[in-house]
C-alpha cells in the first residue's frame, strides 16, 4: 500500500519534472511564434543555462532577429520607393504644365500650319492630356500608399449619384453604340460616403464597360439593405478570362496592351477603384466569362465603420450566360425602374 503511495508520488514528481523541463518551453515557443506571426517582431524566447531547450530557444532568437532585420529592411525599400514615386510625379508637374500651355498654343492655331504640322500639334495636345491623366493616377495611388488618403463623406444618394455618371458618359456610350440603363429597385439609397471617391469608381466601371461592352447594352443597378448599399455595372462584352479577371485590379494591367483605346488606358482605374473602395470599408468583385460578358459588383457601408455583410445585389447576374437585353427594353436609356 505504502509503496503503491510512494510510487504514484514518484510518477507525479516525474510528470512535474517533464512539464517543466519540455512543456513548458514548448508551450513558451508556441506562444512567442504565434505572437510573431502576429506582427509583434520584438518578441523572443527567454534563453537560460546550456541544456538542449536552451540551444533551441537560442536558435529560434536568432532566426526571429533575422526575419525582423530583413522585415524592417524591406518596410524602408519599400517607403523609399513609395516616396520616389511621390516625389518623381511631384516634380513632373510643373514642366508639365509649361508643355501643356505651350502645346494649347499650337493646337488652338493648328488650322493654319502645313498638314503635317497640324497633325503634330493634335498628337501632341492628346498625348499631354494622356500625361496628365496618367500623373494624377500617380499622385492618388502614392497618397494611398503613403497612408495619407482620407475619406471626405456626406450623405449620398446612390441612385442620383449613378444618373449623373451615366449622364456624363452618355455621349461615349452613343458613340460606342451603347445602350445605357439604370435599375434602381427602391430601399436605402443614402449613404455616408465620400461623393467624389464614388463618383470616379462609377465613372471608372462605366468608361470599362463602354470600352470593352462592344456595342451592346449596360446595365448599372443600384439596391440597398439596412446595412449597405450596392451598384453593379454589367456589360455584355468581350468578358474575361478567369485568369484575367483574376488580375483586373492590378496596377498597370490591362488584358491586351496593344489595344487601342477610346478612353484612359493606362490601367490604374481599377487599382484605384479598389483602393476607394476599401478605405469606405466596402468591397469591388468582379465577375466575368469570356463572350458573356462582365459585371462589377461595388458594395459600401451606409454607415462608416459599420460592417457591410452580404451585398444587396448578386455578383453573379442573373442573365448571366443569357443574351443581352434587347435595346427595344431599355428605353429611355436611363431611365430609372422603381419597383
Ligand atoms: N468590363 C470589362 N470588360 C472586359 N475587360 C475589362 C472590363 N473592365 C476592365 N477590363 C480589363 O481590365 C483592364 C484594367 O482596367 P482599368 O480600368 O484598371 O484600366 P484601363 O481602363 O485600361 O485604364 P484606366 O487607368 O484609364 O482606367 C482593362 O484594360 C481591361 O483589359
Ligand atoms: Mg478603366
Amino acid at each position: 500500500m505504502a509503496r503503491g503511495l510512494a510510487l504514484v508520488i514518484l510518477i507525479g514528481l516525474v510528470a512535474g519534472l517533464i512539464v517543466r523541463i519540455v512543456v513548458r518551453p514548448i508551450r513558451v515557443a508556441a506562444d512567442t511564434s504565434e505572437k510573431l506571426a502576429a506582427g509583434q517582431l520584438e518578441v523572443r524566447i527567454p534563453e537560460r543555462g546550456e541544456d538542449v531547450i536552451s540551444t533551441l530557444a537560442r536558435s529560434f532568437n536568432g532566426m526571429a532577429d533575422s526575419m525582423q532585420s530583413q522585415i524592417t529592411q524591406l518596410a524602408e525599400l519599400s517607403q523609399v520607393q513609395q516616396r520616389f514615386v511621390s516625389d518623381v510625379s511631384h516634380e513632373l508637374r510643373t514642366p508639365l504644365t509649361t508643355i501643356r500651355l505651350a502645346g494649347d498654343v499650337l493646337y488652338d492655331q493648328r488650322e493654319s500650319f502645313p498638314p503635317a504640322t497640324g497633325r503634330t500639334a493634335e498628337l501632341l495636345h492628346t498625348q499631354t492630356e494622356r500625361f496628365e491623366l496618367l500623373l494624377s493616377d500617380l499622385l492618388e495611388i502614392s497618397r494611398f500608399d503613403a497612408g495619407s488618403a482620407h475619406l471626405d463623406t456626406e450623405p449620398t444618394n446612390l441612385v442620383r449619384l449613378a444618373e449623373d455618371a451615366i449622364d456624363q458618359m452618355q455621349s461615349l456610350a452613343e458613340k460606342a453604340g451603347s445602350q445605357l440603363r439604370l435599375v434602381a429597385p427602391g430601399g436605402y439609397f443614402e449613404a455616408e460616403v465620400d461623393g467624389r471617391r464614388i463618383r470616379r469608381i462609377v465613372r471608372n466601371l462605366l468608361g470599362n464597360a463602354i470600352e470593352h461592352g462592344e456595342g451592346k447594352p449596360i446595365v448599372v443597378s443600384v439596391d440597398s439593405d439596412q446595412h449597405a448599399v450596392a451598384l453593379s455595372v454589367r456589360d455584355y462584352g468581350s468578358g474575361m478570362s478567369e485568369a484575367e479577371a483574376e488580375r483586373v485590379f492590378d496596377r498597370f494591367w490591362r488584358a491586351d496592351p496593344s489595344r487601342k483605346r477610346t478612353i484612359g488606358g493606362t490601367g490604374l482605374g481599377l487599382a484605384i477603384s479598389l483602393e476607394d473602395a476599401t478605405l469606405h470599408g466596402g468591397a469591388l468583385e468582379v465577375w466575368s466569362r469570356p463572350g458573356a460578358g462582365s459585371c462589377f459588383r461595388l458594395t459600401l457601408p451606409r454607415v462608416q465603420s459599420e460592417p457591410v455583410g452580404e451585398s444587396p445585389l448578386p455578383l453573379q447576374p442573373q442573365d448571366a450566360f443569357g443574351p443581352a437585353p434587347a435595346v427595344a427594353e431599355l428605353r429611355p436609356p436611363a431611365g430609372v425602374d422603381h419597383a
